[in-house]
């Protein structure tokens, strides 16, 4: 748990405080006994330093197979300093120093994240062979997919030659693609050889994934016809509050997924990033990756969620498929006053305490009740992240009675997104309105507009509204959203 559980010793098992794999095998049975569907998540680029393939690396010879499981190399300077200038996405270098069995300092290892997680050499036939056992292990119990962690890491260019960061560069997730170490094209090569182990199970399996990459054309390439099915969209994910921006990312990506036959994606928050609640209530609302966004001002939270319920509208409307993160359907702020030492997220130890990292989004879910844990436990146990008192009139129970809830919003605009035909057949049209509106058709029927001007717009009628992101009556107020029928005149 050095890194939430993206530091895997033992792949084909459940962490003890988890559970076991018979509790997993119940769970995959009872998921698809309700029609839900388990993706399970395959970190691959690294393995847990407590792995026994780094614990024998560490223990055997500079040069031996076992370390050629990973990437060790001597210093640079009499080997005092990392063998290039490549850093960590928790902050600080990308190399360790080990100790050798016979106590003197001697290599270096890679780990693009934290030390507890030293990268692969996916060179290495013994590491791709290991893996395909992985992979067949959870398809064969049964699950329906994976998501690929940080796939665009997988490969390194030969030689590991510098990325030319000044010293004591901090890591940005935009200025980390292209380097050596990110979306180098072998990683295809990975990404084809599982296409081909899943396309080998019979009934539908997902891979999905993870690739903070530069641009659209560039996440395209991953979900060629015999790679990924789907990757999130982090151009959607960074994209501030702003339509000018929007509409580009939209259209761009559409275009650029249609062009290798792939669904477009949608994604307004993750497990890494700010809640946009509280993104969008920034001055700017653009996101900065991992954490890194500390010391930004306060955000105005009323118009956090006035934006980010249009943004909900706005995502479940567009043509491909959306993911949603635990807690986005209830509002969730991002919990940025979480006390120090709550903090787990690597990145507050790795950046000498200058970023926050990524826990104010992790805070559980509070189902019911009014003070902490709000269902999430048994009561009198603490979660692993303290949960805000004021989350008591956020809990599942409480907006699940409220039809004006960010919860029911969800559940609305979820069932409308099924039983609506023109929203998973018809493509988007836009249709001409003020540069500070949203607006777009999918098909004859069916019209979704956004606001994000600061002046109320006309909608024609209240009779066409079929769900709208706030209070609207005939027209609709600024950072608010409408899903219409049968968009009629112009
Ligand atoms: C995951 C992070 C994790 C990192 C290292 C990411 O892309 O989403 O939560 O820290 O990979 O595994």
């Amino acid at each position: 748990m050095a890194d939430g559980g993206y530091d895997v010793s033992d792949y084909c098992d459940i962490d003890a405080r988890f559970g076991t794999l018979a509790d997993a095998d119940a769970l995959i049975a009872d998921a698809h006994g309700l029609g839900l569907r388990v993706v399970i998540d395959l970190v691959a680029n690294h393995t847990s330093s407590e792995h026994p393939w780094f614990t024998a690396a560490l223990a055997a010879a500079p040069g031996s197979p076992e370390r050629d499981r990973y990437f060790f190399r001597d210093g640079r300077s009499g080997g005092e300093e990392p063998p290039n200038d490549w850093i960590s996405a928790f902050g600080g270098s990308a190399w360790t120093r080990v100790s050798e069995p016979d106590g003197r300092p001697g290599q270096w290892y890679l780990h693009l994240f934290a030390p507890e997680q030293p990268d692969l050499d996916w060179d290495q036939s013994a590491v791709r062979e290991a893996f395909d056992a992985v992979l067949r292990f959870w398809l064969d119990r049964g699950v329906d997919g994976l998501r690929v962690d940080a796939a665009p890491a997988m490969a390194k260019q030969p030689g590991l030659p510098d990325a030319g960061h000044v010293p004591g560069a901090r890591f940005e997730s935009r200025t980390w693609v292209g380097n050596p170490h990110w979306d180098v094209d072998g990683v295809h090569d990975i990404l084809r050889r599982w296409r081909a182990i899943g396309d080998g199970y019979d009934g539908d399996r997902l891979f999905v994934t993870e690739a903070v990459v530069r641009d659209p054309e560039r996440l395209s390439r991953y979900v060629r016809p015999d790679e990924m099915h789907t990757s999130f969209n982090f151009d959607y994910l960074t994209a501030p509050w702003e339509p000018r921006r929007l509409r580009t990312v939209i259209d761009e990506s559409i275009a650029a997924l249609d062009r290798v036959g792939a669904p477009p994606t949608w994604v307004l928050s993750s497990h890494d990033e700010t809640r946009h609640v509280t993104r969008f209530g920034r001055a700017d609302s653009s996101a900065a990756t991992m954490g890194f966004d500390t010391g930004r001002p306060p955000a105005d939270l009323d118009l956090g969620l006035r934006r980010a319920r249009a943004a909900a509208l706005l995502t479940l409307a567009l043509p491909g498929s959306a993911y949603l993160y635990q807690g986005e359907e209830l509002g969730l702020p991002e919990v940025e006053d979480l006390p120090d030492e709550a903090l787990q997220d690597p990145t507050w130890e790795r950046s000498g305490h200058t970023a926050r990292g990524r826990d104010g989004c992790r805070v559980p879910l509070p189902w019911s009740g009014d003070t902490t844990p709000f269902g999430f436990t048994t009561e009198g146990i603490a979660p692993w992240l303290p949960q805000p008192t004021s989350w008591a009139a956020l809990t599942v129970a409480a907006q699940g009675a409220d039809p004006a809830s960010t919860l029911s919003l969800y559940r609305a605009a979820l069932r409308l997104r099924r039983s609506v035909p023109a929203l998973h057949a018809e493509p988007l049209s836009w249709v001409s309105s003020d540069d500070d509106v949203l607006a777009f058709d999918r098909g004859p029927a069916f019209r979704c507009v956004v606001n994000l001007s600061d002046r109320s717009i006309d909608l024609g009628g209240q009779d066409r509204v079929l769900l709208a992101s706030g209070p609207c009556s005939g027209s609709l107020p600024p950072d608010t959203a409408a899903w219409l029928s049968s968009p009629g005149e112009e």
